[in-house]
């Protein structure tokens, strides 16, 4: 790369950065808010299929054994990581609207199998179908979003695709009251088609990124078009200045190797940190076992609660009351702060939770810790791992490269992590009884040694102090010594001679 490129790379750093600072007139549009719904259609679809199976287990072909029913719970999981890793590439080649049409038939596949099923196996099919489409949703949403939304608006609806998810499952919860029975179960797997095929007939009012088009066509009539409708703007030189912000974003990547990101960024000190840190909590996320409290619960309260399916959708909607809480915080705390009360509270609840099943208190307290862990979990260990990715790599500058890259890794280890719980949970409870929650508090404690000793903060960062860290990354990928800094960067004046590492 050239200094003059640098240079020119950082200047479009400073560019993007005032654009943050001037968009308190940005409107809420209606192509906006049409892509807001007809993407968290798809998060809803994952949260409804993650609690799908929790109230169904004893009704759907009846006499199936733990094996068949757990591995049909995994399946889910284990077409996740493959739909996010094919969700990179197609996002990039068939645009987001086309990858999102690819997602809303795919769930609209996987939910007719299931709909239509004739046996357990048919019911694992659909949900490895259904489980692919939900891992391409977890990284296609939120790209989709990221460039549609006005900067000021990035973090609420970042947040808003978790809160779509929650109210998913705490709707499969509730349908559980009519339909969890051995006649009409078929009607609660039908809302996963039904969903997919609403998603589809909106189609027609979606609209493509434009940072898409302009990607690949800097000339491009059609984002100029949708540039129009999406900020609501009426002259043509206002969507020339839109235009040029959305190209500069466009430009600005870290680099051009792609597939050699990884590797390079394992080699550099702070980037591995990042790196490390960003892969953790997305493990931590799932093996903290909230998964075996979504996919498992009303098996779980059951001999230990009146009404399981009561006790389920208490803990959906305190679900949805803490994510709440969490859009709220998440303005004002930081993010060591906020994982480490998530899981110092999901590490007493658990705890809690083992002595409650050990008998040292009344069993139905056990609701009670339940709905503690799962609360604690929605104000950090949920929502954080998700939304840090970005804000450790992207620094509101990078768009595909390597940002997409890291979300789909990152989503990847999520979604295996997931698929070891969704498996597992019922033979730990077959094996360990009371003390199937152990290991998760395990790695709960784990998580607060590695949160205090490790994790650095990254909310609270000023577009200065972002921009100091930005070039200070991007001087680390590339060959400057070791301690060079971005002052020594910025003295240079541009003469320093920078190569790929
Ligand atoms: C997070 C997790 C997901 C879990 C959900 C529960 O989004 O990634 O696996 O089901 O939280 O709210």
């Amino acid at each position: 790369l050239s200094a003059a490129e640098l240079n020119s790379r950082k200047s479009h750093t400073s560019l993007l950065l005032l654009d943050e600072l001037d968009m308190d007139s940005v409107l809420i549009t209606t192509p906006l808010i049409i892509a807001v719904l007809v993407s968290g259609m798809s998060q809803f679809l994952v949260g409804f299929n993650t609690g799908v199976m929790n109230s169904s287990s004893s009704v759907v072909f009846v006499g199936h054994s733990t094996f068949a029913w757990s591995v049909a719970v995994a399946a889910f999981c284990l077409g996740g990581p493959f739909g996010a890793i094919i969700a990179g590439s197609i996002v990039d080649k068939r645009g987001r609207r086309g990858a999102l049409a690819i997602n809303a038939y795919t769930f609209l596949i996987g939910g007719l199998i299931q709909t239509f099923a004739v046996n357990m196996v048919c019911i694992t099919l659909g949900r490895l179908v259904i489980g692919f489409a939900s891992g391409f949703s977890t990284v296609l949403v939120p790209i989709y979003l990221g460039e549609l939304a006005p900067p000021t608006l990035r973090g609420t609806l970042g947040t808003l695709t978790q809160f779509c998810l929650v109210v998913g499952i705490l709707v499969s919860d509730l349908l559980a009251f009519p339909f969890a029975d051995e006649q009409r179960w078929r009607i609660l797997f039908a809302v996963t088609p039904a969903a997919s095929i609403v998603q589809i007939l909106c189609f027609p009012f979606l609209i493509e990124s434009p940072r898409w088009l302009l990607a690949r066509d800097q000339k491009s009539l059609l984002a100029r078009h949708f540039i129009k409708q999406l900020r609501g703007l009426r002259h043509d030189h206002e969507v020339e200045t839109e235009v040029s912000h959305f190209i500069s974003a466009s430009n600005v990547q870290c680099c051009d190797k792609a597939d050699k990101v990884l590797v390079n960024m394992m080699k550099d000190k702070n980037l591995r940190r990042l790196l490390l840190c960003a892969l953790y909590l997305q493990m931590a996320q799932q093996l903290s076992g909230i998964n075996a409290v979504f996919y498992y619960s009303s098996m779980f309260f059951e001999g230990l609660i009146d009404n399981p399916l009561v006790g389920t959708s208490i803990v959906g909607a305190v679900n949805c009351l803490a994510t709440y809480v969490a859009l709220l915080l998440m303005e004002k705390s930081n993010r060591r702060t906020l994982i480490l009360w998530s899981a110092g509270g999901m590490l007493v609840s658990s705890v809690a939770l083992v002595l409650c099943l050990l008998g040292y208190f009344n069993k139905m307290l056990s609701l009670c810790f339940v709905i503690g862990y799962v609360s604690f979990f929605e104000i950090g260990l949920g929502p954080i791992p998700w939304l840090i990715v970005a804000e450790m790599f992207e620094a509101k500058v990078s768009t595909n490269t390597p940002l997409s890259l890291i979300v789909s890794a990152s989503c990847q280890l999520n979604w295996a992590c997931n698929f070891i719980v969704g498996l597992c949970f019922p033979y730990l409870q077959e094996k360990l009884g009371a003390y199937s929650f152990v290991p998760f508090a395990a790695v709960l404690l784990i998580t607060m040694v590695f949160v205090i000793v490790w994790l650095p903060e990254t909310k609270g960062t000023t577009p200065e102090e972002l921009r100091v860290e930005i070039v200070r990354s991007l001087s680390s990928m590339f060959a400057l010594s070791d301690d060079s800094t971005n002052d020594d960067y910025a003295s240079s004046g541009g003469n320093l001679d920078v190569e790929w590492r």
